[in-house]
């Protein structure tokens, strides 16, 4: 198959292949998505097939509009206060499906669905034309690091899906949180840009059990640390910024050829002779550049050590660091040990 780049002059010619059954990726503000047609289970089936990922886990309903969401799902009143103080935007929302209108496919056998509607008008133009929502995991094989520049969706998917709706790099960087508003109170099932601090003036105390998604995808066999996001070296957090002179020390030490995943004020400390990849400035760039950054050592596989920057888990710190954590196994430096 031919894997064809659309843009806005050719975005109808995407909404066809949507509407015909076909797996076209999509730009959000968050990554990007590999989007098919979310009433036909056929379709949806090719893009797990797609992305290597077990058919079990439920996928993202991603709309043009809220109207569409009230075809497939009650809308509670506090879920439509969501949606008009943070649609579009990176705010995922699980409520209850009307039953038999979205196939078992899609809500993984659940009586719930998650809603998006995602900021990048391209697309929701795309979803408009098609005329029916599309399911929107990450545009990442299964494990990888997201895609957030229609280059890694190429990378990933080239060959494999019909199309890829391009739309430059994506802004936020780390998906969108998700909470679920059929229980009480309402949880956050994954961090991103909106934090609980912002929703919890609308509905109330949040509970933030970060472990739910994904918790189908927990190690199997003992000993065998759960990656996602992972790139092919292993990743190793740097903690605090005081402890980059010994974590290089110990990286060196290991003779295993290292690089460095950091934002410029401590790239600027680090000797030239280090292969680094630059997070940008302060936390908002190196959550936009993190997967970049992650895909960036996988193009240069004489690295199989990564030392890489964390943040302090408040606000997008939260999000940047649930990646940073999955994609290390939770690996850290430990300046006592060393
Ligand atoms: O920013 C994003 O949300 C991106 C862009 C492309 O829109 N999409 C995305 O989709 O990250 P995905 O499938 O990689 O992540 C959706 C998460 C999954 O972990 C899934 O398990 C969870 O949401 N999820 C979906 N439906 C659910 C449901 N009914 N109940 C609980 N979790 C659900
Ligand atoms: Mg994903």
């Amino acid at each position: 198959m031919e894997t064809k780049l659309f843009d806005r002059d050719t975005v109808a010619t995407a909404a066809q292949l949507i509407a015909a059954g076909e797996v076209v990726a999509f730009p959000t503000e968050t990554v990007y998505g590999l989007g098919a047609d979310a009433t036909d289970p056929q379709a949806a089936l090719k893009v797990y097939a797609a992305k290597h990922r077990p058919a079990d886990n439920p996928l993202i309903v991603t709309v043009a509009d809220p109207a569409m969401v009230a075809r497939f799902a009650t809308i509670t009143p506090a879920a439509q206060q969501l949606m008009d103080q943070f649609w579009p935007g990176p705010l995922t929302i699980i409520l209850p499906v009307l039953p038999g209108r979205l196939s078992k496919v899609v809500t993984g056998g659940l009586d719930t669905a998650a809603f998006r509607m995602p900021a990048n008008a391209l697309t929701r133009e795309m979803i408009r034309l098609a005329d029916r929502p599309i399911v929107g995991p990450s545009a990442n094989l299964s494990g990888k690091p997201s895609g957030t520049r229609p280059e890694h969706v190429l990378h990933d998917f080239d060959g494999a899906i019909a199309g890829i709706l391009a739309d430059g790099p994506t802004q936020v960087g780390v998906e969108s949180t998700v909470i679920d508003m059929t229980v009480q109170p309402p949880a956050i099932l994954r961090p991103g840009e909106v934090t609980p601090e912002m929703l919890e003036p609308l509905v109330g105390e949040v509970a933030t059990d970060h472990h739910k998604v994904g918790a189908k995808e927990t190690p199997k066999a003992p000993g065998m640390k759960y990656k996602h996001y992972a790139p092919t070296a292993q990743v190793v957090i740097v903690d605090h910024p005081a402890d980059w002179p010994q974590a290089l020390k110990w990286a060196a030490a290991r003779q295993q050829p290292f690089g460095v995943l950091a934002t410029d004020p401590v790239l600027m400390t680090l000797p030239a002779a280090v292969p680094t990849y630059s997070l940008g400035a302060d936390l908002p760039a190196a959550a936009r550049n993190l997967f970049a950054g992650l895909r960036w050592f996988d193009l240069h596989p004489t690295v199989t050590l990564i030392l890489a920057e964390a943040f302090a888990p408040t606000g997008l710190g939260v999000a940047y660091m649930n990646r940073l954590l999955k994609s290390a196994g939770n690996e850290h430096f430990n300046p006592d040990e060393n």
